[in-house]
Protein backbone atom coordinates (compact mmCIF):
# COMPACT_ATOMS: atom_id res chain seq x y z
CA UNK A 1 0.00 0.00 0.00
CA UNK A 2 1.46 3.20 -1.10
CA UNK A 3 0.92 7.00 -0.12
CA UNK A 4 0.05 9.00 -3.33
CA UNK A 5 0.24 12.43 -3.73
CA UNK A 6 -3.53 13.71 -3.55
CA UNK A 7 -5.77 14.44 -6.96
CA UNK A 8 -7.52 18.06 -6.47
CA UNK A 9 -11.26 17.34 -4.95
CA UNK A 10 -13.96 19.51 -4.79
CA UNK A 11 -16.50 17.27 -2.09
CA UNK A 12 -15.84 18.88 1.73
CA UNK A 13 -15.37 15.91 3.86
CA UNK A 14 -17.05 17.65 6.53
CA UNK A 15 -20.40 16.14 5.64
CA UNK A 16 -18.53 12.38 6.43
CA UNK A 17 -19.56 11.75 9.68
CA UNK A 18 -22.74 10.89 10.77
CA UNK A 19 -23.98 14.38 12.09
CA UNK A 20 -22.59 17.62 10.87
CA UNK A 21 -19.67 19.38 12.67
CA UNK A 22 -20.89 23.05 12.61
CA UNK A 23 -16.97 24.49 12.86
CA UNK A 24 -14.53 22.54 11.58
CA UNK A 25 -10.92 24.30 12.37
CA UNK A 26 -8.91 24.95 8.94
CA UNK A 27 -5.37 23.92 7.39
CA UNK A 28 -3.17 20.64 7.28
CA UNK A 29 -2.33 18.35 9.17
CA UNK A 30 0.39 20.29 10.93
CA UNK A 31 -1.60 23.55 11.67
CA UNK A 32 -4.27 21.12 13.10
CA UNK A 33 -1.94 19.57 15.52
CA UNK A 34 -0.52 22.65 16.72
CA UNK A 35 -4.10 24.26 17.35
CA UNK A 36 -5.46 20.95 18.91
CA UNK A 37 -2.37 21.19 21.70
CA UNK A 38 -4.56 24.06 23.41
CA UNK A 39 -8.23 21.81 22.71
CA UNK A 40 -9.91 22.96 25.67
CA UNK A 41 -14.00 22.21 24.14
CA UNK A 42 -14.46 19.65 27.01
CA UNK A 43 -12.77 18.86 30.00
CA UNK A 44 -10.26 16.22 29.41
CA UNK A 45 -7.41 18.42 28.50
CA UNK A 46 -7.19 19.21 32.05
CA UNK A 47 -5.99 15.78 33.68
CA UNK A 48 -4.09 14.38 29.97
CA UNK A 49 -0.44 14.80 29.94
CA UNK A 50 -1.40 16.37 26.17
CA UNK A 51 -3.82 15.82 23.52
CA UNK A 52 -2.65 12.69 21.13
CA UNK A 53 -3.20 13.93 17.59
CA UNK A 54 -3.90 11.81 14.38
CA UNK A 55 0.21 10.97 12.82
CA UNK A 56 1.54 8.99 9.88
CA UNK A 57 1.87 9.61 6.23
CA UNK A 58 0.73 12.90 4.97
CA UNK A 59 -0.89 12.06 1.78
CA UNK A 60 -1.89 8.57 3.06
CA UNK A 61 -4.97 6.80 1.55
CA UNK A 62 -6.13 5.41 4.26
CA UNK A 63 -6.97 6.26 7.43
CA UNK A 64 -7.53 4.25 10.54
CA UNK A 65 -9.64 5.95 13.52
CA UNK A 66 -9.25 4.24 16.65
CA UNK A 67 -11.32 5.18 19.60
CA UNK A 68 -9.22 7.40 22.34
CA UNK A 69 -5.67 7.29 23.68
CA UNK A 70 -4.70 4.99 26.63
CA UNK A 71 -1.71 5.61 29.32
CA UNK A 72 0.87 5.14 27.07
CA UNK A 73 -0.12 7.31 23.77
CA UNK A 74 -0.75 10.36 26.64
CA UNK A 75 2.90 9.40 27.47
CA UNK A 76 4.24 9.37 24.00
CA UNK A 77 1.63 11.68 22.44
CA UNK A 78 1.05 9.40 19.73
CA UNK A 79 -1.82 7.41 18.84
CA UNK A 80 -1.73 3.43 19.33
CA UNK A 81 1.82 2.78 20.77
CA UNK A 82 0.92 1.11 23.57
CA UNK A 83 -0.67 -2.61 24.13
CA UNK A 84 -3.55 -2.11 21.61
CA UNK A 85 -0.79 -0.67 18.80
CA UNK A 86 1.18 -3.63 19.62
CA UNK A 87 -1.59 -5.65 18.48
CA UNK A 88 -2.65 -3.47 15.77
CA UNK A 89 1.05 -3.33 14.37
CA UNK A 90 1.28 -7.31 14.18
CA UNK A 91 -1.81 -7.45 12.91
CA UNK A 92 -1.46 -5.04 9.97
CA UNK A 93 2.14 -6.80 9.17
CA UNK A 94 0.58 -10.23 9.11
CA UNK A 95 -1.64 -8.46 6.55
CA UNK A 96 1.10 -6.90 4.81
CA UNK A 97 0.25 -2.94 5.76
CA UNK A 98 2.95 -1.07 5.97
CA UNK A 99 1.72 1.43 8.83
CA UNK A 100 4.24 3.88 7.08
CA UNK A 101 1.55 4.65 4.62
CA UNK A 102 -1.43 4.91 6.77
CA UNK A 103 -2.22 7.68 8.74
CA UNK A 104 -3.64 6.78 12.10
CA UNK A 105 -5.94 8.75 14.90
CA UNK A 106 -8.99 8.78 17.29
CA UNK A 107 -12.12 9.99 18.24
CA UNK A 108 -11.38 11.79 21.04
CA UNK A 109 -8.29 13.19 21.36
CA UNK A 110 -7.00 12.85 25.34
CA UNK A 111 -6.85 10.18 27.32
CA UNK A 112 -9.65 9.83 30.26
CA UNK A 113 -9.24 7.85 33.47
CA UNK A 114 -10.12 7.64 36.84
CA UNK A 115 -7.35 7.03 39.77
CA UNK A 116 -7.30 3.59 41.36
CA UNK A 117 -4.41 4.48 43.98
CA UNK A 118 -2.02 5.51 41.80
CA UNK A 119 -3.31 3.84 38.97
CA UNK A 120 -5.10 5.81 36.17
CA UNK A 121 -7.37 3.34 34.22
CA UNK A 122 -8.65 3.76 30.72
CA UNK A 123 -12.22 5.33 30.95
CA UNK A 124 -14.55 5.61 27.92
CA UNK A 125 -15.38 9.06 26.30
CA UNK A 126 -18.81 10.03 27.03
CA UNK A 127 -21.34 11.37 24.54
CA UNK A 128 -20.97 14.97 25.34
CA UNK A 129 -16.91 14.71 25.24
CA UNK A 130 -16.97 12.28 21.94
CA UNK A 131 -19.19 15.77 20.31
CA UNK A 132 -16.55 17.74 21.65
CA UNK A 133 -13.79 16.72 19.56
CA UNK A 134 -15.85 15.36 16.32
CA UNK A 135 -14.50 19.09 14.64
CA UNK A 136 -10.80 17.28 15.03
CA UNK A 137 -11.71 14.25 13.12
CA UNK A 138 -13.66 16.16 10.66
CA UNK A 139 -10.91 18.38 10.55
CA UNK A 140 -8.11 15.71 9.69
CA UNK A 141 -10.77 13.98 7.35
CA UNK A 142 -10.85 17.35 5.46
CA UNK A 143 -7.28 17.92 5.31
CA UNK A 144 -6.12 14.62 4.74
CA UNK A 145 -9.39 13.49 2.50
CA UNK A 146 -8.18 9.62 2.39
CA UNK A 147 -9.62 7.18 -0.02
CA UNK A 148 -10.29 4.37 2.65
CA UNK A 149 -11.45 5.34 6.48
CA UNK A 150 -11.53 2.78 8.71
CA UNK A 151 -13.06 2.44 11.68
CA UNK A 152 -11.63 0.52 14.30
CA UNK A 153 -14.12 -0.48 16.83
CA UNK A 154 -17.99 0.72 17.61
CA UNK A 155 -16.89 4.59 19.13
CA UNK A 156 -15.47 5.12 15.22
CA UNK A 157 -17.77 3.44 13.53
CA UNK A 158 -20.45 5.27 15.48
CA UNK A 159 -19.22 8.33 14.68
CA UNK A 160 -18.77 7.48 10.94
CA UNK A 161 -22.55 5.84 10.54
CA UNK A 162 -24.20 6.59 13.56
CA UNK A 163 -25.28 5.15 16.86
CA UNK A 164 -27.17 2.32 15.51
CA UNK A 165 -24.12 0.70 14.10
CA UNK A 166 -23.15 -2.93 15.52
CA UNK A 167 -19.54 -3.71 15.25
CA UNK A 168 -21.03 -7.77 15.74
CA UNK A 169 -23.10 -7.29 13.26
CA UNK A 170 -21.85 -4.99 10.64
CA UNK A 171 -17.86 -4.94 10.50
CA UNK A 172 -16.39 -6.31 7.31
CA UNK A 173 -18.26 -4.81 4.54
CA UNK A 174 -17.63 -2.16 2.52
CA UNK A 175 -19.74 1.73 2.74
CA UNK A 176 -19.74 4.90 0.70
CA UNK A 177 -18.76 7.86 2.61
CA UNK A 178 -19.27 10.61 0.23
CA UNK A 179 -18.79 10.77 -3.38
CA UNK A 180 -14.95 9.33 -3.23
CA UNK A 181 -14.51 7.72 -0.22
CA UNK A 182 -15.50 4.27 1.13
CA UNK A 183 -15.53 3.17 4.55
CA UNK A 184 -15.00 0.08 6.67
CA UNK A 185 -15.85 -1.49 10.23
CA UNK A 186 -13.32 -3.86 12.05
CA UNK A 187 -12.18 -4.70 15.48
CA UNK A 188 -10.40 -2.13 17.79
CA UNK A 189 -7.78 -4.17 18.88
CA UNK A 190 -8.47 -3.69 22.75
CA UNK A 191 -11.59 -5.48 22.42
CA UNK A 192 -9.62 -8.01 20.88
CA UNK A 193 -6.96 -7.73 23.85
CA UNK A 194 -10.04 -8.24 26.33
CA UNK A 195 -11.43 -11.45 25.06
CA UNK A 196 -9.75 -14.92 25.72
CA UNK A 197 -8.61 -17.66 24.50
CA UNK A 198 -10.37 -19.01 21.15
CA UNK A 199 -12.84 -15.96 20.44
CA UNK A 200 -9.45 -13.85 21.12
CA UNK A 201 -7.94 -15.93 18.53
CA UNK A 202 -10.89 -15.48 16.14
CA UNK A 203 -11.54 -12.29 16.38
CA UNK A 204 -7.51 -11.79 15.56
CA UNK A 205 -7.90 -13.68 12.76
CA UNK A 206 -10.81 -11.58 10.86
CA UNK A 207 -8.91 -8.14 11.93
CA UNK A 208 -5.97 -9.66 9.93
CA UNK A 209 -8.77 -10.96 7.20
CA UNK A 210 -10.13 -7.17 7.52
CA UNK A 211 -6.92 -5.59 7.16
CA UNK A 212 -5.94 -7.59 4.39
CA UNK A 213 -8.99 -7.14 1.75
CA UNK A 214 -8.32 -3.07 2.79
CA UNK A 215 -5.20 -3.50 1.51
CA UNK A 216 -6.09 -5.03 -1.52
CA UNK A 217 -8.86 -2.85 -1.92
CA UNK A 218 -6.57 0.13 -1.79
CA UNK A 219 -4.02 -1.09 -4.45
CA UNK A 220 -6.85 -1.70 -6.90
N1 LIG B 1 -6.84 2.69 21.80
C1 LIG B 1 -7.24 3.60 20.89
O1 LIG B 1 -8.38 3.62 20.46
N2 LIG B 1 -6.36 4.46 20.46
C2 LIG B 1 -5.12 4.48 20.88
O2 LIG B 1 -4.38 5.32 20.44
C3 LIG B 1 -4.73 3.50 21.80
C4 LIG B 1 -5.60 2.63 22.26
Amino acid sequence: MTAHARPPRQATLDTLLAKPVHEIPAGNLETLRRKARDCHACGLWKHATQTVFGAGAEHARVMLIGEQPGLQEDAQGLPFVGPAGQLLDRALAEAQVDRGTLYVTNTVKHFKYELRGKLRLHKRANAAEQEACRMWLAAELASLQPRIVVALGAMAAQTLFGNAFSITRQRGRWRRLGEDTEAFATFHPSAILRTRDEQRATMYRQLVEDLTEIRRHADD
